[in-house]
């Protein structure tokens, strides 16, 4: 038996969306009606959340869409950091408050433009000021019940048609009483617009340093993807004026990736909506298990689950690894 050992566990409990976001690959997934049947969600978080240090709902699609998400609510009465990534579209007052008690540590929200004209461009079929008094309804329920969580966050997907807009994105967020940012650059996808990609300049680099120092002076916490850091270290590299490294206390790019490996799948569960398991979102080949037939401690032993994650202490990486874009960073 292999010791049993997660950070993550990822569960996409629907691949309905009601939004088609200008860069989303799955807003095209002519398949958009699964729903997880609640019965399989019960089963995955009895046996995959005792071992898991957080738990994130969504990664793909709209987990609000669910049309059983109030008994979903129910399960998540665990040990581990919760947290919903939405498109904020959804969020009422009935399952704000479904979400407030089940105990939710973190609602993030996508939200990637300070100006109407850009957010609805970005967020299609979503309406700027609908989410803004979503969020505000949270913070009111919270402070009327006089509570901390679930604490608010926002996910921001930088491009070429937002990236102007990052200070006021954090001002918003400052305003909104956002604890935390995440931010990364839009990847390529077969529906984005080549323009769209960031390019190595030093407007990028301003308008993002500035936002960066601004959510560090109003004490939100800053999280940059390994991928936008090495982009923004690559412009700072190249720019002479700037004296100070960007990132000094980085565990990313500079330091840990250093190897090559993403390290993603050795810690994570990645869950369909159909219940079938990878373990991250790039894993190109058949799932491992499937949750509507296995229990989760076979999947964890299963011979190929058992050598990918062997793969990630030695020097010669899974053979399927080497395809995927995250593989190697450097
Ligand atoms: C796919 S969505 C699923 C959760 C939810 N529907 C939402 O929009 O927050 C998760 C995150 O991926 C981001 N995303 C979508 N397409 C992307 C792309 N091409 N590159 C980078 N991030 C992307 C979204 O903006 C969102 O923050
Ligand atoms: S809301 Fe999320 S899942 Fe839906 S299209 Fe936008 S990014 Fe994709």
């Amino acid at each position: 038996m292999n010791e049993v050992n997660i950070d993550r566990v990822i569960v996409d409990i629907t691949n309905k969306c009601n939004l088609k976001c200008m860069m989303c690959a799955n807003r095209c997934d002519p398949s958009r009606n699964i729903e997880m049947p609640v019965e399989v969600f019960k089963k995955i978080a009895e046996q995959t959340f005792p071992y898991a240090q957080k738990i994130w709902l969504s990664c793909s699609y709209e987990s609000l869409m669910h049309s059983e998400f109030n008994k979903i609510m129910g399960y998540l009465d665990t040990e581990c950091e919760t947290t919903l990534i939405t498109n904020g579209t959804l969020l009422n007052e009935d399952n704000i408050e479904l979400i407030i008690e089940s105990g939710m540590d973190w609602i993030f929200i996508s939200f990637d433009g300070a100006k109407k004209e850009t957010f609805d461009k970005i967020r299609n079929g979503a309406r700027f000021e609908k989410v803004l008094s979503n969020i505000e309804m949270i913070n009111e329920k919270k402070l009327n019940k006089n509570i901390l969580n679930p604490e608010l966050g926002f996910m921001v997907t930088l491009m070429m048609s937002n990236i102007i807009e990052f200070p006021e994105i954090v001002e918003l967020a400052r305003f909104l009483k956002i604890s935390s940012i995440h931010c990364k650059p839009v990847h390529k996808t077969s529906v984005l617009p080549d323009n769209e990609m960031l390019i190595a300049d030093d407007m990028i680099y301003d308008s993002f340093t500035e936002g960066m120092n601004l959510a560090k002076k109003y004490g939100i916490e800053f999280v940059v993807s390994t991928d936008l850091e090495k982009l923004m270290c690559l412009i700072h590299e190249n720019n002479i004026n700037n004296s100070s490294p960007l990132f000094p206390n980085s565990a990313g790019t500079t330091n840990s990736r250093r190897r090559g490996w993403c390290g993603e799948g050795s810690q994570s569960l990645q869950i369909l909506p159909d219940g079938q398991m990878k373990p991250c979102t790039n894993w190109a080949i058949a799932p491992i298990g499937d949750f509507t037939k296995d229990n989760f401690l076979d999947i964890w032993n299963k011979d190929t689950f058992v050598k990918f994650r062997k793969a990630f202490d030695t020097n010669t990486p899974w053979k399927d690894c080497v395809n995927c874009e995250y593989y190697m960073l450097e």
